[in-house]
C-alpha cells in the first residue's frame, strides 16, 4: 500500500468542510507514516464546491459522485451526507472498490446499518465510522485508568453528549429534524455513535435497556414563511445495565438537544469501588480523578497536547475539536496502513451495528414502556 492516501469527499457541508481542514493541518503530526492528499470532493451545492476550489490539491469537483466514484486517483472516500443517503451511498463507494469512512450513525437505521456492515465484510475493503471525541487528552485519561483496573468493582457509568441550540422554538427546521431524512431514531442517530464508542470499545456492552424518548417542539420555521414539522426524538435517556466481573452495572446515554446551557457537551464518567474518572469538554483542560483514601478527594489535572498521535503542538497547548478530528483521521490513516498498534481506532462496522440495535431496542422500550434485553 502506499503510503499516500488519496481522499475524495462526497458531501461537503459542514463536515466535509472539517475534514478538509484536518488534511491541511497534516504535517503538525509527527513523525506519522501515511500522507494524506485530498483529490477529489462532490456536493450537490456549487457554492460548497466553490469553496473547495481554494484548497490545494483538489482536482475534480462534481456534483456527481459516480464521477468521483470513477476516479483511479481516490483511494478513501470520507461520506459526509444526510442520514437517508448513507446506504446507497456507502454501497456505492464499497462496489467500486474504494475504502470507507462512513459518517455516523451509519446508516438511517438498524437493516441498512446490517447492509452496509455485510457489504463491507463482503468486499474486503477497510471501512470505519466517524467519532473523535475519544481522541481527546482527557477521554484518553478516562480510558488508560479502566484499563489500568485501579478503579476497582465498576459501580457506574455515564455517557453523555449534550446540545442546546434547539431551545430556541425559531430556530429553523433542517434534515436532521425530520425522520424521513435523519431517521426513526432521531437524536439518537445523531449524537448517539459519540456517546456509545468509548463503552463499547472498553467492552462495556448493555444487556438490557430501558428508555425515555422526548419530542418537545413539533414544528419549527421552514425558513420560507411557513412551519415544517419537526418529528424526530430531542432529547434521549437509556438507562442500560452491562456486565462486569459477573455483575450488572448501571450505565446510562444521554443524547439531548434540549440540554439547557450546552454547546456541544461531551462527558464520559467511570466511577467504581477503588477510583472513579471524568471528563468533558464543558472543561478541556480538566481531567478529574478520584482514588479511595481516608478523605472523599477528587483531583484535577490540567492537560496539555497530549494526543494519541504527537504533533508539533507545544505539550502545555490545550486540544479541541479540530485536533481530535485530525487525530481520528490519523487513526483511521494508522489503521488502514496496519500500524496502528495498541492506540485507539474509530468505530468498526461491528459496533455501528450495535449501536443501531441499541437504538432499536430504545424505540420498542419507550413504545412499550419496559426495559428491554439485547
Ligand atoms: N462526527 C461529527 O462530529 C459529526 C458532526 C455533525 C454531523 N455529522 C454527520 O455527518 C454527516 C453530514 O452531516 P453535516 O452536518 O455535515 O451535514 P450538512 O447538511 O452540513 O452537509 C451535508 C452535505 O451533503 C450534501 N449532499 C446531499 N446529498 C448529496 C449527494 N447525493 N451527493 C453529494 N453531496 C450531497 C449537501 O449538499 C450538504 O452540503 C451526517 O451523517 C451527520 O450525522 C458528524
Amino acid at each position: 500500500m502506499s503510503n499516500t492516501m488519496r481522499v475524495g469527499i462526497i458531501g461537503g457541508g459542514l463536515m466535509g468542510r472539517e475534514a478538509a481542514s484536518a488534511f491541511g493541518r497534516w504535517f503538525a503530526l509527527e513523525p506519522f507514516p501515511v500522507r494524506v492528499e485530498l483529490v477529489a470532493v462532490c456536493d450537490l451545492q456549487p457554492k460548497l464546491l466553490e469553496w473547495f476550489r481554494g484548497v490545494p490539491g483538489v482536482k475534480l469537483l462534481t456534483q456527481d459522485h459516480r464521477e468521483l466514484l470513477a476516479s483511479p486517483d481516490v483511494d478513501v472516500v470520507y461520506v459526509a451526507v444526510p442520514h437517508n443517503l448513507h446506504e446507497k451511498l456507502y454501497l456505492d463507494v464499497l462496489a467500486a472498490g474504494k475504502d470507507l469512512l462512513a459518517e455516523k450513525p451509519f446508516g438511517i437505521d438498524l437493516a441498512a446499518s446490517r447492509s452496509i456492515a455485510a457489504a463491507s465484510e463482503k468486499s474486503g475493503r477497510f471501512v470505519r465510522c466517524s467519532s473523535e471525541f475519544p481522541f481527546l487528552p482527557g477521554v484518553q485519561r478516562v480510558i488508560q485508568a479502566v484499563k489500568s483496573g485501579k478503579l476497582g468493582k465498576l459501580l457506574e457509568v455515564r455517557s453523555c453528549f449534550w446540545h442546546a441550540s434547539d431551545l430556541d422554538p425559531s430556530k429553523p427546521v433542517n434534515w436532521k429534524r425530520q425522520v424521513r431524512t435523519c431517521g426513526e431514531i432521531g437524536v439518537m442517530g445523531d449524537l448517539g455513535m459519540h456517546v456509545v464508542h468509548v463503552p463499547f470499545r472498553l467492552g462495556m456492552n448493555p444487556v438490557r435497556v430501558y428508555s425515555q424518548l422526548q419530542k418537545v417542539y413539533t414544528e419549527r420555521p421552514d425558513g420560507k414563511g411557513g412551519m415544517a414539522p419537526c418529528d424526530t426524538w430531542d432529547n434521549a435517556m437509556l438507562h442500560t445495565e452491562f456486565v462486569s466481573e459477573g455483575r450488572e452495572v448501571p450505565m446510562r446515554f444521554e443524547m439531548k438537544r434540549l440540554a439547557p446551557g450546552a454547546t456541544n457537551t461531551w462527558s464520559v464518567e467511570v466511577l467504581g469501588t477503588d477510583g472513579g474518572a471524568r471528563f468533558s469538554t464543558a472543561e478541556p483542560k480538566s481531567y478529574w480523578y478520584f482514588e479511595r483514601g481516608k478523605e472523599q478527594v477528587w483531583s484535577r489535572v490540567d492537560l496539555g497536547h497530549q494526543m494519541v498521535f504527537p504533533t508539533i503542538t507545544g505539550g502545555i497547548f490545550e486540544a479541541g475539536f479540530p485536533d481530535c478530528f485530525l487525530q481520528m483521521w490519523a487513526a483511521y490513516a494508522a489503521e488502514r496502513a496496519g500500524v496502528l498498534g495498541d492506540r485507539f481506532g474509530c468505530v468498526s462496522p461491528t459496533e455501528a451495528v450495535r449501536s443501531h440495535e441499541l437504538f432499536a431496542a430504545a424505540l420498542t422500550s419507550h413504545q412499550t414502556k419496559t426495559a428491554v434485553a439485547l
